[in-house]
């Protein structure tokens, strides 16, 4: 399944086009992964060709079992395949029948603070509640460091409402998260507090 994704490029926030990863892009994302923060913020930060081509993969099945359906999240405004990659944006988690997801995404240090990630958000979380709704999916949820300031901003701009604050797991979660809800129906996302906020759910890290 080949899905693009195409922003209006006319209207608020700035055109974009998204489109699954390819081998073409090993190149950008040895370049975007140069960025510090990247580097820091990702459980397996990519340094290599290897190392880019294990992700290219992950992705790859990720789109063949449905469990991890990403995006290449490209400058729309030439309306062509062919632009400027800025970031990735991810649903995650999914399977038929479940009702809940996860949201994952990062933006290249260069297109930072333009409304890339909020956008790219905006457009993924529309085609997943178009595509799956009636298969079941009625809850997408963001999850990231509480720390992350500009993350949670995105969250906001895209959406998705706090619903609470899980606490930090260090090794693997140094810092406390926060967990951010959308439904499906726009309605308000309630949560049963026990059962949901446990610790050890969710990346808190890049998508
Ligand atoms: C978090 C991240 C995805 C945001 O991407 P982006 O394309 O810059 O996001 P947007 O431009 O849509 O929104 C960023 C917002 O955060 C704000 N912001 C940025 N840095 C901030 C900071 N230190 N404190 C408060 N707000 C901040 C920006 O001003 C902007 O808000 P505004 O539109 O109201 O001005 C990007 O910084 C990134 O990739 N970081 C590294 C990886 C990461 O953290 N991924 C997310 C893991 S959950």
């Amino acid at each position: 399944m080949t899905v693009v994704l195409r922003s209006a490029e006319s209207g608020p926030g700035p055109a974009l086009l998204l489109r699954p990863w390819g081998a073409g892009d090993i190149p950008c994302l040895l370049d975007v992964y140069r960025d510090p923060v990247m580097r820091q913020s990702s459980r397996n930060p990519i340094m290599t060709e290897q190392d880019a081509f294990r992700w290219l993969e992950v992705q790859r099945r990720g789109w063949t079992d449905g469990g991890r359906l990403s995006f290449a999240v490209l400058d729309g405004v030439r309306g062509s395949e062919a632009g400027r990659v800025l970031g990735n944006v991810a649903l995650k988690g999914w399977q038929a029948g479940s009702d809940v997801a996860e949201v994952g995404y990062w933006t290249a240090a260069a297109a930072r603070n333009r409304g890339i990630a909020s956008r790219a958000v905006e457009m993924l979380t529309a085609w997943a509640f178009e595509s799956f709704g009636a298969q079941g999916l009625q809850r997408i949820e963001l999850l990231h460091q509480q720390d992350n300031l500009a993350s949670c901003r995105v969250a906001q701009k895209s959406g998705y409402a706090l619903i609470g604050v899980l606490p930090a797991e260090p090794p693997a979660f140094p810092a406390a998260g926060h967990l951010h809800a959308r439904s499906g129906q726009g309605g308000e996302v309630r949560y049963h507090a026990a059962r949901r906020l446990r610790p050890g759910r969710g990346g808190r890290g890049t998508g």
